[in-house]
């Protein structure tokens, strides 16, 4: 049995199982990238991976309301392939959202530095959904043209523009500095107790946009519990599962402490 408002610790598709189908308002998932960053995250090929991944989307895809709304994390080579997959299964693409870590996976010399992740942003439905853009507005980068435009205006297409006191609408390049990177003492990096957890202001971003107070959260692969921690923040139910016994008791201490 599943648990609303907890972390179940349970294998993904056994727990999808027992998922009602249209239940869940957001899905946010952070699976398995296939970079071998544990025994979970690792696959024999690219196209073992996309089988696993394949299974589990089918699964959600059929728990997610009408109106429902889906964020799934990946390298961006995955991410070519998953969204390939999401149209054909009939859903509808809103973005490609590329997360700058400001810390990149690796210092290669014989290619750019990968200083990113893709997250995709679908949701069921074309029309129906929820897209909060005014909770999640962001400060004006060029703040004496905004100030002067405070008073004045701006003249646009023949029309005065004022800016928004709440900011700008949200572009789809997020920059959020890794946890890993935000932990350094004295520029090392310290052993941390997950390998890849989300930074909590990045998942608070998807959860004001795309839900609202009481909705319900699905938190697929949760690793540490951050997208339930802060699913819980912001007044919104949540399930979701975790397959390892260690990172299992990390959740529970989150969920109770707070932090
Ligand atoms: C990328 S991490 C999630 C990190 C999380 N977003 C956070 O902020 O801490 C993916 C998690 O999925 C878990 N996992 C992998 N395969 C699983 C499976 N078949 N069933 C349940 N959990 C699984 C791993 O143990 C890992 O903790």
């Amino acid at each position: 049995m599943i648990h609303q408002d907890s972390i179940d610790l349970m294998d993904v598709f056994e727990f999808l199982k027992e998922v009602k189908d249209k239940s869940v308002d957001l899905a946010i998932i952070d699976p398995p990238y296939n970079l071998n960053q544990g025994d979970w995250d690792t696959f024999k090929s690219h196209s073992e991976f996309m089988k696993f991944t394949t299974k589990y989307l089918n699964l959600v895809i059929n728990k997610l309301k009408d109106n429902g709304s889906l964020y799934i994390f990946n390298t961006a080579f995955n991410s070519a392939f998953i969204l390939s997959y999401l149209v054909e299964a009939g859903l509808d693409y809103r973005n490609w959202i590329v997360w700058y870590k400001k810390d990149g996976f690796s210092a290669c010399k014989k290619k750019y530095v990968n200083s990113q992740e893709t997250i995709l942003y679908f949701t069921k439905s074309k029309k129906d959904f929820v897209f909060n853009c005014d909770d999640i507005r962001e400060p004006y980068l060029s703040s004496d043209r905004i100030a002067a435009a405070q008073s004045k205006g701006i003249l646009k297409n023949g029309k005065r523009w004022f800016p928004n006191p709440n900011g700008k609408l949200c572009p789809d390049v997020w920059e959020f500095t890794s946890v890993r990177h935000t932990n350094k003492k004295n520029g090392k990096t310290v052993k941390q107790s997950h390998p890849t957890p989300k930074p909590e202001p990045m998942i608070e971003r998807m959860i004001k946009a795309s839900s609202n107070d009481g909705d319900l959260v699905l938190d697929l692969f949760s690793g540490t519990g951050t997208t339930a921690y802060i699913a819980k923040k912001l007044n919104r139910h949540f399930i979701g599962c975790e397959n390892n016994n260690e990172y299992y008791r990390i959740i529970k201490e989150r969920l109770k402490n707070g932090n």
